[in-house]
């Protein structure tokens, strides 16, 4: 048996860490604002993709008229910026703002990973990918600083040279190559554009490659969110348009020049650190990003999920439903007549059990009290979840009784039980296969279902809640049969902050209940869809 090191439990308590509450009121707050679909702290990694674009489209345009050379370069920008103000000085802006929100959702991405913990265990792939794309986009950044030659351009190209200097690998000082107007030459204008070309295509490989080990990543922002920010960006590229700041000469040492604070603070740090010191930064933060996913602690050892090929039927609704692209299928091996089986990539799994959830034959209406589903997960059981659900039912009591399902990493639903309510947490609400939802219902076990997961947007296992919402409105295999009242049932998306929200959630749809008995609202109607 495969083990897998999962995070211990990311749900609130009372050992919430406190950058994770902060976190969770802070995008609650913006919710009310923006509504889930438009809460920029949900597609951060979209809007990174966003903005990438947004530079590479407005960088084609100025390439084409920018000039190299030291007395050619400061006037073709020159040259777009007053004479096409209304619309190359505007998309200059745009590459320059776009660039700036590019490393601000790439940090808030970062940090917002990191604080909700979904880059460790089997998830440390996307992470260790994006330590690369960081450096390249500063990289990027910094030599976009210098194509303009202006004041800024040569006041970096001079701190950077004598920065690179302190490294032992070149032998003579860099910085005495543009102590003189002359010296700064053709090739190092070739240098900086084909680098201002080359770095962001890297970033755009690692990028790719940062999300290949996730499924349907979420690579565009919705479209009112795309607009609004554009909107913003045209607004602030009128107002303050984005300018050279007067011409280079490597005869006057440059003052009072502006910064750009997101790319360019490693500067300002030189002035008050040795090299030496800057470069130990640099080199510490990138070794500690890049071992972070392995040295957090929490972490406990699960089984991974099995196929048992028994019960596999090759429909491939694991495949679809599985969110870090941990199954796949393959040509069958036991000879049965179906083409294909299901099989786990164990490096991969994160025991989420959503492919438990997927699979058809984890329906509980199965008559052998040990039943096995095509793919389970081995330390919770698909037949050992319906004999704890019967348990907790025969034990309710009341004339509104509720079984909730919820998920370990959204409102803790263990504060919801009661004489009256029997909880089951999962892994990930989508586990849940929606027949255990009609085997609740059954025979009048109980008088209502209530589903809760992480906040719209926001699952912890990133597509959990938007598969369990379409399953219930029979968008999505397996379906919830028709045989279930929906009245019966409620949905509601909490996370840890949302927890008070929650229970009165609960107790409305509870308190509906036995006025739907009076008024005979049955349980299930006859017909199966
Ligand atoms: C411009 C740079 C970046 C872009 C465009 C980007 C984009 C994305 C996208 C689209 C996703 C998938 C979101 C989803 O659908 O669930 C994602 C996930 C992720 N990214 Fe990034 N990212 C960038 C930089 C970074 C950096 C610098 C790090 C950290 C070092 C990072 C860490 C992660 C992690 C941990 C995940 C989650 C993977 C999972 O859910 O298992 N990203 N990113
Ligand atoms: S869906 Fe199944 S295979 Fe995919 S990560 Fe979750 S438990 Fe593993
Ligand atoms: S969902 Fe179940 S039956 Fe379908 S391929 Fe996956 S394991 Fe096999």
């Amino acid at each position: 048996m495969m083990l897998r090191q999962v995070p211990e439990s990311t749900v609130a308590d009372s050992a919430e860490p406190f950058a994770r509450r902060v976190l969770l009121r802070f995008e609650g707050g913006l919710n009310k604002i923006f509504g889930n679909d438009l809460n920029p702290m949900y597609h951060l990694g979209a809007l990174g993709f966003y903005f990438f674009w947004i530079i590479a489209v407005s960088g084609a345009y100025l390439y084409g008229f920018y000039r190299t050379g030291a007395e050619l370069s400061y006037p073709s920008l020159e040259y777009i910026s007053k004479e096409q103000w209304y619309f190359g000085g505007i998309l200059r802006s745009l590459h320059r703002y776009a660039s700036d929100a590019l490393v601000v959702v790439m940090v808030l991405h970062m940090l917002r990973e990191f604080i909700l913990g979904r880059y460790r265990g089997a998830r440390w792939f996307s992470w260790i990918t994006g330590v690369p794309v960081i450096w390249l986009i500063y990289a990027s950044g910094i030599n976009g600083y210098l194509m303009p030659w202006d004041k800024l351009a040569q006041f970096a190209t001079v701190a950077t040279m004598e920065w690179f200097e302190w490294l032992p690998i070149f032998d003579g000082p860099l910085s005495q190559s543009f102590v003189s107007q002359e010296a700064v030459n053709d090739r190092f204008f070739s240098l900086i554009s084909f680098s201002h070309a080359t770095f962001p295509l890297f970033a755009l490989f690692f990028i790719w490659v940062h999300i290949l080990r996730i499924s349907n990543p979420v690579i565009n922002p919705r479209r009112g969110l795309a607009l609004g920010v554009l909107l913003a960006m045209l607004v602030l590229a009128l107002v303050k348009p984005a300018i050279s700041q007067g011409p280079a000469d490597m005869g006057i040492e440059p003052r009072n020049i502006g910064i750009d604070w997101f790319y360019l603070f490693i500067y300002p740090l030189l002035d008050v650190w040795s090299e030496g010191y800057v470069w130990a930064f640099v080199a510490g933060l990138s070794l500690l990003l890049s071992v972070l996913p392995w040295l957090s602690p929490g972490l406990k050892q699960i089984p991974v999920a099995e196929v048992s090929l028994r019960n596999c039927n090759g429909c491939g609704h694991c495949v679809a439903d599985c969110p870090y692209e941990a199954v796949v299928m393959r040509p069958r091996t036991d000879g049965k007549r179906f083409m294909e089986q299901a099989e786990v990539i164990p490096d991969r799994c994160v025991s989420c059990g959503i492919c438990a959830g997927a699979c058809p034959f984890s329906t509980p209406f199965r008559s052998d009290a040990g039943y096995v589903s095509g793919i389970e997960m081995p330390s919770m059981p698909m037949a050992g979840l319906r004999a704890a659900m019967a348990d907790d039912l025969a034990k309710l009591k009341g004339e509104a009784r509720v079984m909730v399902f919820g998920c370990d990493n959204a409102a803790n639903i263990g504060e919801l039980r009661s004489e009256g309510v029997a909880v089951m947490s999962l892994p990930c609400i989508a586990m849940l296969p929606p027949s255990f939802i009609e085997y609740a219902l059954r025979d009048h076990q109980v008088d209502g279902v209530f589903i809760t997961g992480c906040r719209e947007n926001d699952c912890y296992h990133r597509l959990g809640v938007q598969w369990i919402e379409q399953r219930l409105t029979a968008e999505r295999e397996p379906r919830l049969r028709g045989r279930a009242k929906h009245e019966r049932i409620r949905q509601f998306w909490a996370a840890s902050a949302d927890s008070a929200g929650l229970a009165m959630e609960l107790e409305s749809f509870r308190s509906g209940l036995p006025s739907m008995a009076k008024a005979k609202v049955p349980l299930e109607t006859a017909e199966r869809k």
